[in-house]
């Protein structure tokens, strides 16, 4: 055992070898292959996540499967709201009839919701089926958790609080083969204070703008075509790492000028720091999409505080007015929160007033979780259920009359739209975006899948468009 790597990746090359010698005999056992079911939770950075698993699970030799009937079964977890918690634990409650059917079967937790001190005591006490636990800082360490579990027979559970290194250079499997996320960034150092992210995400780290060029070009060799950049807050970019010394507006230009870069988008974007050189380097480059995701989270400046957003009210709408002035017709999409502690009427007309007056293409709409260990759980003031549903009703009617209307905007329009699957429902359509981001379904065959295509954008649907192929 002492010719073990000790250095990343090699060391994970290494186990990834072993594994797959295991599994050969495994499936020679089973006179059959052996496959894995990924079951992603939550943000793009989980399914990103989930894209380095199926990478190194392939080189093993798995066979990836949509049933959850599986040999190996790998549920990546979410935590930002509570009742994801309920749901997994009502996912594993179902996952002791399969593994009746297949004992041998393997099941493996990871991601956010590892990272909590009580999932892990839950898990250990109550759910024996599981056999390997993973967090969010050794993802990159699977072929070496699973080796240890195959060779010993025994549960493995190795969950860090922190990071000392990012492993480079592991294998990864894209869910499509011309749109790929690149992480720029892992944790976040913010601390709103209803947010459990930077607790099982842990601090800020940039990665070198070096390994991150490459791996935009080993991308664009592929043959991707749309690049999204991946950070809890793109704008810091290099704020925690002195010996980075780029910004990521000078980031964000030299992916764009990438040879043969057709489309670069990032996500998200804190409104706290989002400078007038990130707007003037979206204004000067075609490649980055007219789409800025900027998560106003309340209206109300005292709400605002509370959370420890950093802004105001009047600070978000100036640089929206900022945005606007140097990209009209761009995108705007945001994050709010309904029923934050504290939140009276008052507050949550800001919030309504704050949608009204910067006319969001689309918003995601929650309803405040209360997660322990973050300092909202303890604010005075938490809101009562029936008043936040009305709430909460009363925003989703405001933004979705909102969308639709602002949506109109690009009637008539010919826009280009990358082509990224058939239409479910109508398999005579294909369904793409645009560079807004807008969803456009219009006849046409599956072979211009990966393709930027001129599509006229006929009729607006609400949130979508019916299109036409513009020849
Ligand atoms: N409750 C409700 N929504 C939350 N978000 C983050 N934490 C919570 C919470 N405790 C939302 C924020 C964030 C998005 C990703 O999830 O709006 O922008
Ligand atoms: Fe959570 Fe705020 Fe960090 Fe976003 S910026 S991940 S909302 S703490």
């Amino acid at each position: 055992m002492n010719n073990i790597p000790v250095m990343e990746p090699d060391r994970q090359y290494y186990f990834m070898d072993r594994c797959k010698e295991r599994l050969a005999d495994l499936m020679e056992k089973a006179g059959r292959g052996l496959t894995y079911n990924i079951q992603t939770f939550g943000c793009q950075m989980n399914a990103h996540d989930s894209e380095k698993l199926k990478g190194i699970l392939d080189l093993i030799g798995y066979q990836e499967t949509e049933s959850e009937e599986a040999d190996l079964v790998i549920f990546n977890t979410c935590t930002v709201r509570e009742n994801a918690n309920q749901k997994l634990y009502g996912h594993l409650g179902h996952m002791k009839s399969v593994k009746a059917k297949n004992p041998d079967m393997l099941i493996c937790l990871c991601g956010c919701m590892m990272q909590e001190p009580h999932v892990i005591e839950t898990l250990k006490a109550k759910y024996k089926l599981v056999d390997i636990i993973f967090g969010t800082h050794n993802i990159y360490k699977l072929a070496e958790l699973l080796y240890q579990r195959l060779d010993t027979g025994a549960r493995v559970i190795e969950v860090l609080s922190h990071s000392e290194i990012t492993v480079e250079k592991l294998p990864q499997k894209r869910k499509y083969q011309f749109k790929a996320g690149v992480n720029i960034m892992y944790g976040c150092n913010n601390f709103c204070t209803y947010c459990i992210v930077p607790y099982v995400r842990g601090r800020e780290k940039s990665r070198a703008k070096e390994d991150i060029l490459e791996e935009c070009r080993m991308l664009i060799d592929a043959g991707v075509k749309e690049i999204m950049l991946l950070g809890q807050n793109v704008n810091s970019y290099g704020n925690t790492n002195p010996e980075i010394s780029t910004t990521f507006p000078e980031l964000l230009a030299e992916v764009a000028e990438l040879p043969g870069i057709s489309r670069v988008r990032f996500m998200t974007s804190h409104p706290k720091d989002l400078s007038d050189e990130l707007i003037d380097v979206i204004a000067s480059h075609e490649t980055v999409c007219r789409h800025i995701h900027l998560p106003v989270q309340s209206g109300s400046t005292k709400l605002l505080t509370a959370m420890n957003r950093r802004y105001t009210k009047e600070s978000y709408l100036a640089l929206v007015d900022r945005i606007r002035e140097k990209l009209p017709g761009i995108s705007l999409t945001t994050d709010i929160i309904v029923g934050f502690p504290g939140e009276t009427e008052e507050d949550f007309l800001d919030t309504l007033d704050i949608v009204e007056r910067v006319r969001y293409d689309q918003a995601f709409t929650f309803i405040y979780s209360k997660r322990t260990g973050t300092p909202a759980a303890d604010y005075p003031d938490q809101i009562s259920a029936d008043v936040i549903k009305d709430r909460f009703d009363r925003l989703l009617t405001s933004v979705n009359r909102i969308a639709g209307e602002e949506l109109a905007r690009f009637e008539g329009s010919v826009r280009d739209v990358l082509v990224e699957e058939p239409n479910r429902q109508d398999a005579s359509l294909v369904t793409g975006r645009t560079s807004e981001n807008v969803t456009v379904h219009f006849p046409g065959s599956t072979d211009l899948i990966g393709q930027i295509v001129p599509v006229r954008l006929k009729e607006c649907k609400g949130f979508y468009f019916i299109g036409e192929q513009d020849l």
